[in-house]
């Protein structure tokens, strides 16, 4: 295990050639080969609405923005999605949509978990991104069905994190909610973004810190794009698109190294900043890839920052096998392993 001096060291190098990072990312890999396997799971991206009670200040379909133009999906687009992703092989889907907690939305969320396990009979793994919801409604997805869920804590520094949301936005919640999710038996993911305004590498360092204290089982991180219609797109990060792409890189590999038997996703907003950006987190450690299996008819309006690639995913460069398999983390059972054994 790194010390936070030591991952400083490393994601504070100087930025600017890929190349002088090569065998960090190679270490990374390696390391990935012989833990998780070689092999890219995928997981079909279902968009299922862009409303959001929520109003985070670098956030295109924030709530506050009037002129994001909302869409949702039918059930029965949720479910033909769904059909296209069990049928095309992957292991799994993602529900994601912007932040609702009334009761008509926890209902209906149930009741598509359902049907899609019916659908599948139970063989597509289905993992939930719905934002901070109570243990209740975490318990009652999970009975339908559900057996991951991602929730990014977006910056671990609760400092960082107050200046990148507005006031009733709470740190202590966000942490809460991944404690409910992991006391519920949900496989937990996190994440954060990469190269936001007012963040430092030291930041960087204590967000690894973080996902290891958290004992997570999934990651995924990101660079940090700016959307045009948000506060937070007239402050200057301290690094530019390229460099926030490297970094990023660095993060993957480092967090392969620290935690060998997690699942860390090649994130979209890779291949929003390079044309080969999640060949490259593959090549740093990542191995999974969640191709958007949206209806493409509402694809662009999920615009949670500027230049969101709305194509589908082009598998041709990566190692997928479309068999179907869940590709759970091994980290996941051997925690529950270890907490059984405590009893
Ligand atoms: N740039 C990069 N990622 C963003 N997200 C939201 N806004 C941006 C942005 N401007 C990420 C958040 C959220 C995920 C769904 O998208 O990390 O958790
Ligand atoms: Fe809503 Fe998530 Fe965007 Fe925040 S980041 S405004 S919670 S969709």
């Amino acid at each position: 295990m790194r010390s936070r001096e030591e991952l400083v060291k490393v994601l504070g190098a100087p930025l600017g050639d890929l190349a002088t990072d090569e065998a960090l990312f190679a270490g990374a890999a390696e390391v990935r080969d012989r833990t998780v396997g070689r092999r890219v799971y995928l997981r079909g991206l279902i968009e299922l609405s862009n409303r959001c009670r929520k109003n985070c200040l670098y956030c295109g379909i924030r709530s506050g923005n009037g002129r994001a133009e909302r869409y949702e999906l039918t059930d029965g687009e949720v479910l033909e999605a769904a059909r296209g992703a069990w049928r095309a092989g992957y292991g799994s889907v993602v529900i994601q949509a912007g932040e609702r907690t009334d009761g008509a939305f926890v209902e209906r969320v149930e009741r598509l978990v359902e049907e899609i396990g019916r659908m599948s009979e139970g063989k597509l793994g289905i993992t939930l991104s719905l934002g901070e919801q109570t243990a209740e409604v975490y318990r009652r997805w999970y009975r339908a069905g559900a057996h991951r869920y991602l929730l990014r804590i977006e910056a671990s520094s609760p400092v960082l994190y107050g200046r990148l949301h507005p006031a009733d936005h709470r740190y202590e919640r966000r942490v809460a909610c991944l404690e409910a999710l992991r006391e519920t038996g949900y496989q937990v993911g996190t994440g954060v973004m990469i190269g936001l305004p007012f963040q430092r590498v030291e930041d960087l360092a204590d967000d690894l810190l973080f996902f290891r204290r958290m004992d997570i089982d999934m990651c995924g991180m990101g660079p940090y794009i700016e959307h045009p219609q948000t506060p937070l797109a007239g402050v200057r990060s301290e690094f530019t698109r390229e460099e926030r792409l490297q970094l990023a890189l660095r993060m993957i590999a480092l967090l392969r190294l620290e935690m060998p038997d997690i699942n860390i996703a090649a994130t979209t907003a890779l291949h929003a900043l390079h044309p080969r950006g999640r060949e490259l987190g593959v090549a740093a450690g990542a191995n999974i890839l969640m191709p958007n299996v949206t209806p493409e008819v509402v694809r662009g309006n999920y615009r949670l920052y500027e230049g969101k690639p709305a194509e589908d995913t082009d598998l041709s460069g990566f190692r997928t096998v479309p068999d179907g398999a869940w590709g759970d983390a091994p980290h996941y059972a051997s925690r529950r392993e270890a907490a059984k054994s405590e009893e």
